[in-house]
């Protein structure tokens, strides 16, 4: 039991404060940058803030998860998904840096909530716990694809990255789907959008 907190507790420590590696290329890797203006670069630097603090709550929400998901055919697929966000989270970390911007000082505490919201879906049940998360990734595509529509036209760089993104988000909503996710009532999809409305509101600032 005390070993398997020190084990979550490093996790969190690693989500939050490590470098994020990618086992996958960048896929802006190969993809000249853009010339922009101050607001554009501000602009950018604000979207792409939004997508990296919303995969630092997909960290919170699948270490949650496993930690209280009763199958281990579940387990085993939150850790591969979870591995694809740690990549997200690497490529988006790193367009920010790229453009002399910041993570959102506010991870701390988006993490902390998420983590909390994934250790309660959990303990409902595994066709629950799969609903959640069928239901955020699908939230997450929707901004994914609004954010595509946001960026100036020739940032190309930001571009590839959200697209590979989406394409992988919609396969983490499938994979929940086929594992036997449940459709969540409609209020507790609205609360969950209410949530992450918040989230992009002020994580577009700081
Ligand atoms: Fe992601
Ligand atoms: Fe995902």
């Amino acid at each position: 039991m005390l070993d398997q907190a020190i084990l979550e507790f490093d996790k969190i420590l690693k989500n939050l404060f490590h470098k994020p590696v990618s086992t996958r290329p960048h896929p802006d890797a190969n993809i000249n940058d853009g010339e922009f203006t101050e607001s554009e670069r501000k602009h950018i630097i604000g979207l792409m803030r939004i997508n990296h603090c919303g995969e630092i709550c997909a960290q919170g929400l699948y270490q949650g998860q496993a930690i209280t998901a009763r199958d281990k055919t579940n387990k085993d697929a939150f850790a591969h998904a979870a591995h694809e966000e740690i990549e997200h989270l690497a490529w988006t970390e790193e367009r920010i840096h790229e453009l002399g911007g910041k993570t959102s000082l506010l991870n701390p505490l988006f993490y902390a909530g998420s983590l909390a919201m994934g250790i309660t879906a959990g303990l409902f049940g595994d066709k629950w716990n799969l609903g959640f998360l069928e239901e955020t990734e699908k939230q997450v595509e929707g901004h994914l694809e609004e954010h595509l529509g946001k960026l100036p036209p020739h940032d190309n760089k930001s571009r590839a990255i959200l697209e590979q993104m989406k394409e992988d988000e919609i396969k983490h909503a499938h994979m929940a789907h086929d594992f036997g996710a449940a459709q969540l009532p409609a209020p507790i999809k609205a609360m969950m959008g209410l949530t992450s409305k918040l989230m992009t509101k002020t994580v577009y600032h700081i």
